[in-house]
């Protein structure tokens, strides 16, 4: 049998180049060898204020970048999350399994609330939801970015908590993290991770930036200074970054980046890399297009809400009569 994989994409914006080489173009790399269940997680994205049509059609352009990169309704499932019941309800189990510290411990939550005004309670048990997302389908392994390692860390701490307590009824999964490219940092601090939610938006490149966009973001790019296209993360973080980004938008080899730079400077290495961004891109922004323009990816994200239901109804059912919980699952259980 093939080894299950689950991953979860907010629809929080428009896509960065950050979400594509750290998280989806590596879905559709597995989906393949794995039996993959990919989500459109709204859930998550309403931690903080969204206004509705903006979230409607985010998940419409979230969901038709995912199929727009090549991820294929024969081959994986993808739903959007508020479609399948099971999640909000694991998900409170989580929440209760969790312990207040080490909600409180979550470096992504410190980050996110450092400093606002008035937080909601979903940010700060985002990480109990984001556990039950992935123990409902009894997932081996969970590829994501770097930022989201302590969660996935946080999913297991919980997963075997349970099990100890009720019996076992979850799969303890993996973190699935790439060696490189597992953190795109911001074009304009090297020391900052790509966002969608970077207010300057030279931060960041799009999935939706259009060709004279991109050019001009690489071309803004910071550098470290020299001149020499040599990869040093400690030393020449900025340049390093683009490195990544090249190495990843080309297919090639750091060292196959690092050698055909050689004598040259930044200028030329720069346009070839903006060149390289546009060309990883352009595919991806012409099949979202497409899909948004026929609509097909509705009927898609309605068999995978089908299918997730299907599977996901059963971990929830297992993980409810573990805990005692409900008369309807076991009738004849109640009574006493
Ligand atoms: P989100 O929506 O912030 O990001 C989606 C995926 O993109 C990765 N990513 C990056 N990778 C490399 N460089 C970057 N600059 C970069 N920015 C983002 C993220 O690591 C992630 O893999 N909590 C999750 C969503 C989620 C989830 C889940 C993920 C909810 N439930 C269950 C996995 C399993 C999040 O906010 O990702």
């Amino acid at each position: 049998m093939k080894k299950r994989v689950f991953s979860g994409i907010q629809p929080s914006g428009i896509l960065t180049l950050g979400n594509y080489l750290g998280a989806i173009k590596r879905f559709v790399e597995m989906q393949d060898e794995y039996e993959a269940f990919y989500c459109v997680v709204d859930y998550h994205a309403i931690t903080v204020p969204q206004a509705p049509e903006t979230l409607r059609s985010q998940i419409a352009h979230t969901a038709a970048f995912m199929l727009g990169a090549g991820l294929d309704p024969e081959k994986m499932t993808l739903f959007v999350q508020s479609d399948v019941p099971a999640h909000t309800q694991l998900g409170w189990i989580m929440e209760c399994t969790a312990s207040f510290g080490e909600l409180s411990r979550m470096t992504q939550f410190k980050e996110k609330s450092e400093g606002k005004e008035s937080v909601s309670g979903g940010l700060f048990t985002y990480p109990a939801l984001m556990a039950a997302d992935i123990l409902l389908y009894d997932a081996d392994g969970v590829p994501v970015g770097d930022d989201q390692k302590q969660h996935v860390e946080l999913c297991r701490d919980l997963a075997e908590r349970f099990n100890s307590r009720f019996g076992k009824v979850f799969k303890v999964p993996e973190p699935i993290i790439g060696e490189t490219g597992a953190r795109i940092m911001s074009l304009q601090d090297p020391h900052k991770k790509m966002s969608k939610s970077d207010p300057n938006p030279a931060g960041y490149i799009s999935l939706g930036d259009s060709k004279d966009e991109i050019v001009k973001k690489v071309k803004r790019a910071v550098t470290d200074s020299g001149r020499e296209v040599a990869y040093d993360p400690e030393g020449k973080p900025a340049l390093a970054n683009l490195i990544t980004i090249f190495s990843h938008c080309a297919g090639k080899t750091i060292d196959e980046i690092v050698a055909a730079y050689d004598g040259k400077g930044y200028a030329e290495f720069k346009r070839d890399l903006a060149e390289a961004v546009v060309e990883a891109i352009t595919p991806v922004q012409e099949k979202h297009d497409a899909l948004i323009a026929d609509g097909s990816f509705v009927q898609i994200l309605i068999d995978g809400a089908r299918r997730a239901h299907e599977v996901s109804s059963r971990v929830l059912k297992r993980a409810k009569e573990a805990m005692g919980l409900s008369v309807l699952l076991d009738p004849e259980a109640v009574r006493l």
